[in-house]
């Protein structure tokens, strides 16, 4: 099977990386792709999650989550790749070994990036791993107020840094946050709300960057 592997990654805490996962992944699974996420934060929030969907007992629900670290996380990428077709990686906020691995297998690398200095100060490590292992990387701006110029400034930084950021952003939403803790993607929970526009806006771009270039054949 060819699989697309989409590593979410930013070393600043709270940043959106589960809720990026989360919505990518559901995204993808309503798109027709077999899914698997995978957890690679010891924190566990993505495990969570996946306990809360899985409380909801829909025997037709497709979406397959593993959780791993260490040694492990190799021999189960290997692995999700053959099984299935959309695999996205949720990492911890620091750059270890094991965020390395996750970049140096992706299709993509995803760094979900808030309007704010600190944001983009904390994604120059995930951009100096990724460029070191060749990986193509874009930005996706969350949270972002309805209006300001913080996005503008945001975008001008990360520009600075030679960051590609993707034409979709998710605003700050509490649409977002009563999802997770339903264990749903906002396109599941408020199927016609803008939240939902958003996060199918980003399916279609990671889907046109991850088929041009970038799949893995296992
Ligand atoms: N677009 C959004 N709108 C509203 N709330 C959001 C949005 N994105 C994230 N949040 C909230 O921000 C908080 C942090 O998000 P999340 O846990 O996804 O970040 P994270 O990068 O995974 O954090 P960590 O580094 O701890 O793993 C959560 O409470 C989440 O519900
Ligand atoms: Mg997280």
């Amino acid at each position: 099977m060819t699989s697309r592997i989409v590593t979410i990654a930013q070393s600043k805490g709270g940043a959106g990386k589960t809720t990026l996962a989360v919505q990518l992944a559901t995204a993808m699974l309503a798109a027709g792709e077999e899914v698997c996420v995978i957890d690679v934060d010891p924190q566990g929030s993505l495990s969570r999650w996946f306990e809360e969907r899985q409380r909801r007992r829909d025997p037709a629900d497709r979406l397959a989550l593993v959780k791993t670290g260490g040694w492990r996380l190799g021999v189960e990428l290997g692995r999700v790749v053959r099984d299935f077709s959309t695999v996205v990686v949720d990492t911890p906020p620091h750059a270890g070994t094991e965020l390395k691995a996750t970049i140096r297998e992706a299709s993509l690398v995803l760094v979900p990036c808030q309007p704010s200095p600190l944001d983009v100060w904390a994604s120059r490590p995930t951009l100096e791993i990724a460029a070191k292992e060749g990986r193509p990387i874009r930005f996706l701006m969350n949270r972002v107020p309805p209006r300001g110029r913080s996005i503008e400034e945001a975008q001008g930084a990360l520009a600075q840094l030679g960051a590609v950021p993707l034409e979709a952003v998710l605003g700050n939403r509490q649409s977002y946050v009563a999802a997770m803790a339903r264990g749903l993607g906002v396109l599941e929970h408020e199927p016609r709300g803008t939240a939902a526009q958003e996060v199918a806006q980003l399916c279609r771009e990671v889907t046109s960057i991850t088929r041009s270039g970038g799949a893995r054949t296992a």
